[in-house]
């Protein structure tokens, strides 16, 4: 591999030579010349296959137009269980009927989290970090004012994130549920998911991930961790489209002593039974609500099955790899103008995305978006660096980077 003479630095062009997944970047749809350069936000939105483009309009001809309402009865019923059961195969280490997709994440964590609530008399205490994203902290305020429950905030190191050692002193005899981010949507950092869960397993708790910034980018082995709950997102790193909707995994040792609390016909026991009352559904179908968006569940499916046939291992990797070159590029560009990494350091650590602060990145974001770099930012002063593996390009790197560089000198 050559190096940059200057700067010890591989060139992105080499590692892109000897990336053993560069081709999969095919895969996905392209946009119309001068749109985009260098997109650096799938962590936010993930890009299209061009495999979904073509499966939409088959489903729209086949499924939907020509089987019309028959298709709920062929396939759409159980499609909730079935995208979900293949995505906890593919991605979260889950075994079958543990995972189902629908609603919104906001909705989902609200489902658990107050099912979790509910099913422990006597622990009123909910445990959740200051840095934890925005959703996740107002869902449990709104579930704490609704059932009298307690928070019990954690403040973590804001360049990290939680570690078992902050839990110390929080949990106890009266905590219901912890529930934290797998990766961090701010800083990338990726809690110890297995050593976390244990901890709040001895204190007699539940524990929720969430994994909306893990799902697609970092293996997962929710079954042989022992994880409770968990809810992720699937516009991210599974590629479902703007509103995608999320799943929900529910270890089946648990799911019939949860109740969720919002009952609809879609999650009883007999849903065209047109019965008088609600009885829930045996296992993960009573987490189901309404009808399931069905339409909106056809891209994810696509984005798996690209998953599944590189591995999540080779994922990861890659992930990693990005990261790594995106910190040697913040560190020779962006550091001495004045910017701070604040993502963790140790690839061990870091989920795919890495944050930068600088007090003018908001206004660079913007210039950025104006030439078809597009990284994203998140107040105060952080530019996130979104790296989805299977997507993105070394030579995507250099240039993002290189155009922050240049968009922040032209600021300054
Ligand atoms: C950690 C985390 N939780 C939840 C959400 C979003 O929830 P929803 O899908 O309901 O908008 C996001 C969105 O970026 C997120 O990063």
């Amino acid at each position: 591999m050559t190096t940059d003479q200057q700067t010890q630095r591989p060139q992105a062009a080499q590692l892109d030579a000897a990336d053993p997944l560069a081709t999969q970047r095919e895969a996905f749809y392209t946009p119309d010349a001068g749109q985009l350069t260098s997109y650096l936000d799938g962590n936010s939105l993930g890009r299209p296959l061009k495999a979904t483009a073509a499966n939409l309009q088959n489903f729209v001809h086949d499924a939907w137009g020509s089987r019309l309402i028959r298709g709920w009865d062929e396939q759409w019923m159980d499609e909730p269980t079935r995208v979900g059961d293949r995505i906890g195969e593919v991605t979260l280490g889950a075994a079958a009927g543990q995972v189902t997709v629908g609603d919104s994440t906001s909705v989902m964590l609200y489902k658990l989290i107050r099912a979790a609530v509910d099913a422990q008399p006597g622990r009123d205490e909910i445990i959740i970090d200051r840095d934890n994203f925005p959703t996740d902290r107002f869902i449990i305020e709104g579930i704490a004012a609704e059932r009298g429950a307690t928070i019990k905030w954690i403040a973590p190191n804001p360049a990290s994130g939680v570690r078992p050692a902050d839990l110390d002193g929080i949990l106890g005899e009266r905590t219901a549920v912890v529930v934290l981010s797998h990766v961090a949507y701010r800083s990338g950092f990726l809690a110890d998911a297995p050593g976390i869960t244990n901890a709040v397993h001895r204190a007699g708790a539940l524990m929720l991930w969430d994994l909306c910034h893990s799902v697609g980018s970092v293996p997962m082995e929710l079954d042989a961790w022992g994880v409770d709950l968990a809810v992720g997102c699937t516009y991210k790193y599974l590629n479902g489209g703007p509103g995608s909707p999320a799943f929900a995994y529910v270890n089946a040792a648990r799911q019939n002593r949860l109740q969720q609390p919002i009952w609809g016909w879609m999650g009883a026991d007999n849903p065209f039974g047109m019965t008088e009352a609600y009885r829930p559904a045996e296992g993960i179908r009573r987490f189901i609500t309404g009808t399931p968006p069905v339409l909106a569940m056809q891209p994810i499916k696509d984005m798996v099955e690209l998953i599944a046939s590189v591995g999540m291992d080779a994922v990861r990797e890659k992930s990693i790899n990005l990261t790594e070159y995106a910190i040697r590029l913040a560190d020779e560009l962006l550091v001495p103008m004045g910017a701070a990494i604040v993502s963790p350091r140790n690839a061990a650590e870091r989920g795919s995305h890495i944050t930068v602060d600088h007090p003018m990145f908001r206004d660079v974001t913007a210039k950025l978006w104006e030439r078809g770099v597009i990284p994203d930012f998140r107040p105060p002063h952080g530019l996130r660096i979104g790296l989805s593996p299977l997507s993105t390009s070394y030579a995507e790197v250099e240039l993002g980077v290189t155009a922050i560089r240049d968009a922040l000198a032209e600021l300054q």
